[in-house]
């Protein structure tokens, strides 16, 4: 992929049944026939989108048609992942302290509020590291809104814990830099004073480090589109999901209005959408089951807004 600052991942948001998966998996498809090698990404443990594409998918891309691949994310797979490197780092550091029960804490830690976003954050880490060199857009297939919301704000809330705790170590190895001064035959004067030989600073930098290109990859580096059905529900659940990234810096790029005529219901789109470009797809009453209905959704308007072309 091209270099910082170019929009080349793409997001879909929205709440429940309003066409993530579909737009995800038509965009790609139509950046794949414009020539971008494409790779989407579910995120969604519910995994929908091999069933919208036709094929069944696994944890590292698979070819789908020409130019384009997908994957789903083994959520699971990555929860233990995290666990397991969370567990031998804290094993390494508190190696002469054996009262310390390390495998309860880790049940306990399996379950606890947060696992399941970090592990999704280092699973979409790990795709914009490790693959996506080889794609001209990456795409993810978001998970419910809840979640989303939560992995997406995760590199803010995380990166202020972490600063605070950087700044908690310095202040350590400065009092242990004080004591060593004025009595060198103290242990502490054995341990060590300096944030660059210390690896609890060093674990911090690197955290922080990881954390600043994750929110770097969100808020500058993707274009992320917000859908919403003609119904009263979803277009609230739109507002809350731009209110949400508002506050961490993220912003919205498009509105997408999905399944256009399938309700008579009054509706209308909230004010604080109409900023951005709206982008409108028909319903199609005969439904969307193969990649050749997923052609039919128009979504070439979208496609040129992204690619930047008229
Ligand atoms: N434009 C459309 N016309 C007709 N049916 C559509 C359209 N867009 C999506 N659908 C259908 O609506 C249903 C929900 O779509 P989809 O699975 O893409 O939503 P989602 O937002 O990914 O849902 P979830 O929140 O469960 O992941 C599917 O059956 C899909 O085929
Ligand atoms: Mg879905």
């Amino acid at each position: 992929m091209e270099g910082n600052n170019v929009r080349n991942i793409a997001f879909f948001l929205g709440k429940g049944g309003v066409g993530k998966t579909t737009l995800s998996a038509a965009f790609s498809l139509e950046l794949a026939k414009r020539g971008k090698r494409v790779l989407v990404v579910s995120l969604d443990p519910a995994h929908n989108l091999g069933d919208a594409l036709g094929i069944r998918l696994v944890d590292r891309p698979e070819p789908v048609l020409e130019r384009l691949f997908a994957m789903e994310i083994d959520l699971t797979a990555w929860v233990e992942r995290y666990l397991e490197e969370s567990r031998s780092e804290l094993k390494a550091l508190y190696a002469y302290n054996s009262s310390f029960n390390l495998d309860s804490f880790f049940d306990i830690m399996r379950y606890s509020p947060g696992t399941e976003e970090y592990a999704m954050l280092w699973a979409i880490e790990n795709v914009y590291c490790e693959l996506s060199a080889g794609y001209d857009v990456v795409v993810f297939d978001t998970p419910p809104t809840a979640l989303s919301l939560r992995f997406l704000a995760l590199p803010t809330i995380s990166g202020l814990w972490v600063n605070e705790l950087t700044k908690l170590r310095e202040h350590i190895l400065k009092k242990r830099q004080v004591i060593s001064r004025l009595n060198p035959e103290s242990p502490v004067a054995a341990s060590c004073v300096d944030k660059d030989d210390d690896r609890v600073h060093g674990k911090l930098s690197l955290i922080s480090k990881r954390l600043g290109v994750l929110h770097r990859l969100f808020s500058e580096e993707s274009f992320i589109s917000v859908i919403v059905n003609p119904d009263v529900l979803s277009v609230s659940e739109a507002m809350r999901i731009k209110d949400e990234l508002d506050r961490i810096g993220i912003g919205l790029h498009a509105a997408c209005l999905n399944k256009r005529g399938a309700s008579t219901a009054a509706w209308r789109i909230d004010d604080g959408l109409k900023a951005l470009p709206l982008f409108e797809l028909d319903y199609k009453p005969e439904g969307i089951r193969s990649p050749d209905d997923l052609s039919r959704v128009d979504v070439s308007a979208l496609a040129a807004e992204f690619l930047g072309v008229e």
